[in-house]
């Protein structure tokens, strides 16, 4: 499962703001389709996050919603089979609004001929891209914000405008999907109940089962290495890892003083509800100046320092 995620991920950039530890919750749907299959990437993928956290995934190879990370010891959260039905019934509609946008176009799918300006997802893959992202966020138990967009080859294509309510076309070919979208009232009336009322109540279940996940401390190890190349600076790598919430603090000092990377600095995503982070520092010949690893998260009452020589 993580590979998928996580090519997906690289290839479509951020799905969802970092967690938070102020009381805020928040839900999120990101559904992708694909008008030809990339590599292993099924042509339709949906993943749920609570906070940062993905916690299913459901995808049109075997069509069936599942736990994911530290959700799969949770019991009684949700009925997957229920939500496999209707996280199927999401994918046709999906689909065929993807379907909608090519004919528009005249975009056959999988065409290599992509128009210029196309974005970098289809010019790599010779494959067009429908995004769906929704969901909503409540603090101390209020609902504070919620939205409903999508997004085809990484532009606007249509966004849900609940206080009208109307389906706000960003693209010339969203006129057509606005009209399907808003051909009964009752539709729009539908969308908003779903950002108000029901994906907050959704959340707030959720989280009767997951707030131990989401507001788990679990504190960086720390191991630092020391690398050294011929005719080159020695290079010293500090890698935190197992941590969660996700912000962190990683830099050198040397002799106290905070240190430039020389790369890193990235938070990465470890698929078991964990992070890790590393930073490398470059230490000129004779230099003999102590170089230490610092380490601040909110789960350590005071930093972490791991002296730079300890190797
Ligand atoms: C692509 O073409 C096939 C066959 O013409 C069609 O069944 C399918 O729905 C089309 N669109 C997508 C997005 O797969
Ligand atoms: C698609 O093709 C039809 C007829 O071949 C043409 O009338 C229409 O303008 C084309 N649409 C776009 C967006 O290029
Ligand atoms: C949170 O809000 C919901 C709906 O307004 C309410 O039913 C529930 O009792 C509240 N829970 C707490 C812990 O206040
Ligand atoms: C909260 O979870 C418990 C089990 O951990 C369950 O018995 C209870 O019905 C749940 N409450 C709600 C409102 O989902």
């Amino acid at each position: 499962m993580v590979p998928v995620l996580l090519s997906l991920l690289l290839l479509l950039g951020p799905a969802v703001p970092q967690g938070t530890q102020d009381g805020r919750y928040s839900l999120t749907y990101v559904y992708t389709g694909l008008s030809k299959p990339v590599g292993d990437v099924p042509k339709f993928q949906a993943f749920g996050f609570l906070n940062d956290l993905s916690f299913f995934e459901y995808d049109s190879k075997d069509r069936r919603s599942r736990p994911l990370g530290l959700w799969r010891q949770v019991e009684g959260m949700e009925d997957w089979e229920q939500d496999s039905q209707l996280q199927k019934a999401r994918e046709d509609i999906f689909m065929e609004t993807l379907n909608d946008i090519m004919d528009y176009y005249n975009d056959s799918n999988g065409s290599s001929d992509s128009p210029a300006s196309a974005s970098q997802v289809a010019g790599i893959t010779g494959s067009h891209t429908l995004q769906g992202r929704f969901g909503c966020e409540i603090q101390n138990n209020r609902s504070t914000g919620a939205s409903w967009e999508y997004t085809y080859d990484e532009r606007g294509y249509i966004k849900f405008d609940k206080e009208i309510p109307a389906w706000i076309p960003l693209d010339p070919a969203a006129h057509i999907t606005k009209q399907k979208w808003e051909a009964e009232p009752v539709y729009v009336l539908r969308a908003k109940a779903y950002l108000e009322e029901e994906c907050p109540e959704t959340l707030r279940k959720y989280l009767n089962y997951s707030k131990s996940i989401l507001d788990r401390q679990d504190p960086p190890s720390v191991v630092v290495t020391s690398h050294q190349a011929p005719g080159e600076n020695k290079k010293l790598k500090c890698l935190a890892y197992d941590f969660y919430p996700r912000e962190i603090d990683v830099h050198w000092t040397r002799a106290g003083t905070v240190q430039e990377p020389d790369s890193g600095g990235d938070i990465l995503y470890s698929g078991n509800g964990t992070y890790q982070a590393w930073v490398v520092v470059s230490v000129p010949p004779n230099d003999t100046a102590p170089y230490s690893c610092y380490v601040q998260h909110s789960s350590l009452a005071q930093p972490l320092v791991v002296p730079g020589d300890a190797s």
